[in-house]
């Protein structure tokens, strides 16, 4: 089997090469899939994708016609492709079910305590020589109410974090985590109530028809003032044009982002010296309040490895069995 391996970072082809030993036929670009590189697909078999690669429907005809029968995906996450019409097309695509979940819960940690105990601008002012602390005070999490919006596999793992430091935990999610109710002691509830009483609100459910936008002025209104806000599930799940209102009227004291509604064109590329023409973006980035991460929440040794490992397990099962357990279709 062939297979074409799209938007290839730096980052990720040594786990890739490591984890084939050399058994499979890997082609490696770093082209995203879009119109101008689909035809790179041409004379494979197989192809493989990531977070910032778009399979849409007019894409997943042309490389059908090309012949390819197989998409793995180098990611948790499918809201990226276009499984009806992969399915109805006959290609199969697979997903990593599961690596490392703690690769996200920690950064969404570390984005929560960056910005509580503001250590980008005490390292500002330490650069500066400014070693005043007026403007540095952060709070205590201990005892603080921590709302979880989905409690999977991520969710789960930020939950026992936040058990950890002594918060309370508040949850919602259409399946409740009997397990995570023993362990911490997580209370279900709906969006609403987690909304109006949590000090600190972090997503962790996937992007789909129902959650695009779930995040809007009318639940921001009802938030309490002054509650920290993180964000490394999918940028699409937050309406951004209200979250930047929230955080004009301090209703959000602080927005820890590692993902955003429009990163599909501006994140994974060195965009220094070119101008992002996205406004949204440029209020978010200067924003005093927020933290924005490009996508990097993943970006661990071990869930490198795990993507890896399953990547190349999907294409294996496929090479010798035809059908891999992760299908999605
Ligand atoms: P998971 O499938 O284990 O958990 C997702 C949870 O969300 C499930 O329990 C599900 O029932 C719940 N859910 C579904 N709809 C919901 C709704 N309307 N409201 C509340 N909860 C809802 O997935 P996992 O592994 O925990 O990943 C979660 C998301 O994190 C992924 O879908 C992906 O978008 C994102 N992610 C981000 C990464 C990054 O680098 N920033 C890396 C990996 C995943």
């Amino acid at each position: 089997m062939k297979i074409l391996v799209y938007s290839t970072y730096g980052f990720d082809k040594p786990f890739l090469e490591k984890a084939t030993h050399g058994k499979l036929e890997l082609v490696y670009t770093d082209q995203p899939l879009n119109e101008k590189t689909v035809n790179l697909a041409k004379g494979f078999d197989a192809i493989s994708l990531f977070t910032s690669d778009y399979a849409t429907a007019q894409m997943l005809e042309k490389l059908y016609t090309y012949g390819i029968k197989y998409i793995a995906l180098r990611s948790v996450g499918y809201d990226n492709i276009d499984l009806k019409k992969a399915r109805s097309l006959g290609i199969k695509v697979a997903n990593i079910p599961s690596y490392s979940p703690y690769s996200v819960a920690e950064h969404a940690t570390a984005l929560l305590m960056a910005l509580n105990r503001k250590l980008i601008l005490g390292q500002k002012l330490m650069l500066m020589g400014d070693y005043r602390l007026d403007n540095l005070i952060g709070f205590d999490l201990h005892g603080k109410t921590v709302g979880i919006i989905g409690t999977g596999k991520i969710g789960s793992a930020f939950a026992k974090i936040m058990h950890g430091f002594g918060c309370k935990l508040l949850a919602c999610d259409p399946k409740e985590n009997k397990k995570l109710i023993l362990e911490t002691n997580i209370t279900y509830t709906t969006i609403e109530q987690l909304c109006q009483n949590s000090d600190v609100i972090s997503i962790h459910c996937p992007l789909n028809p129902e959650t695009k936008f779930m995040l809007n002025r009318s639940l921001f209104k009802q938030m309490k003032e002054g509650v920290f806000f993180i964000n490394t599930a999918r940028g699409m799940i937050v309406n951004t044009e209200d979250l930047i209102e929230a955080l004009n009227t301090g209703t959000i004291a602080a927005a820890g982002l590692d993902v955003y509604e429009k990163e599909k064109t501006i994140f994974f590329r060195n965009h220094i010296n070119k101008k992002i023409e996205d406004n949204l973006f440029t209020i978010l980035r200067s924003h005093p309040n927020v933290l924005i991460t490009g996508h990097q929440g993943f970006l661990t040794k071990e869930a490198l490895q795990g993507i890896a490992v399953s990547t190349i397990a999907n294409l294996n099962a496929w090479e010798y069995n035809g059908i891999s357990e992760n299908e999605l279709n």
